[in-house]
């Protein structure tokens, strides 16, 4: 299978895109400022793109999503995204890596969210079902919107995790489900633990009946990858 490296059209796209729709935003500088901290901070280039995190938000205000769940922080770009989409937003998210969330945490505090967004240390597959305690006890809502873009080998299990912590119209968001076409090599899911991770959450969306699922693909400054879209019935 031919492997889809960065194209200048989709790149040139993207910036023609961002100078024409995205308006200006009291979050402006503060999104700046966490892509900055999270280059400066060591932390891997990949992170959503402006595009895409404005796609996030604007998810939120379509369903007025008041608690969001993120699995995978990274640098917290996303998560300020999400805050930016509503000032009765909260956003949970879990970072597996004690120096990503400390990074996140300095662009969140920067951002003047620490009230609104709190990050939880830890790998998704542990802190999920403590998250899930919380809420079947009542200490906790439960989600409008479950933004799932952590390890990839763990996303069936995150995907049921989320529909488990979801109320019926909930929406859950699965990042990098292409994985540059990837996806449609079932030979590659042998060597490739990315691979199989979105083949697996692909195939296992398909077969649960509580939700009702897409998948997108997209282009852009962030190659070709794609989004899994879930509603949940
Ligand atoms: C990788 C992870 C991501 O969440 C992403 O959006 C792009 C790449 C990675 O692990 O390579
Ligand atoms: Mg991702």
């Amino acid at each position: 299978m031919s492997r889809h490296e960065k194209d200048a059209r989709w790149t040139a796209v993207d910036e023609f895109a961002k100078e024409h729709v995205i308006k200006k935003d009291p979050f402006d500088a503060a999104l700046q400022f966490a892509a900055e901290n999270q280059r400066e901070g060591g932390l891997r280039d990949i992170a959503v793109s402006t595009l895409q995190g404005k796609f996030l938000a604007l998810q939120c205000k379509l369903i007025r999503a008041k608690n969001v769940l993120e699995v995978g922080t990274l640098g917290g770009y996303s998560a300020i995204f999400f805050a930016s989409s509503s000032p009765d937003l909260k956003v949970t998210t879990i970072e597996v890596d004690a120096n990503s969330k400390a990074v996140a945490e300095k662009a969140i505090t920067h951002a003047k969210l620490s009230d609104r967004i709190e990050v939880l240390l830890g790998p998704g597959i542990e802190v999920l079902p403590r998250l899930k305690e919380e809420v079947n006890a009542g200490k906790r809502e439960k989600f409008d919107l479950v933004f799932i873009d952590a390890d990839k080998i763990n996303n069936l299990n995150y995907l049921n995790e989320a529909i488990e912590m979801s109320r019926s119209g909930s929406c859950i968001i699965v990042d990098n489900v292409v994985q540059r076409g990837s996806v449609a090599d079932a030979e590659g899911a042998l060597t490739n633990q990315n691979i199989r991770g979105a083949r697996e959450v692909i195939e296992g969306a398909g077969k649960d009946s509580r939700i009702d699922c897409t998948v997108l693909q997209t282009v852009g400054e962030k190659n070709y990858d794609g989004f899994m879209l879930c509603y949940v019935k």
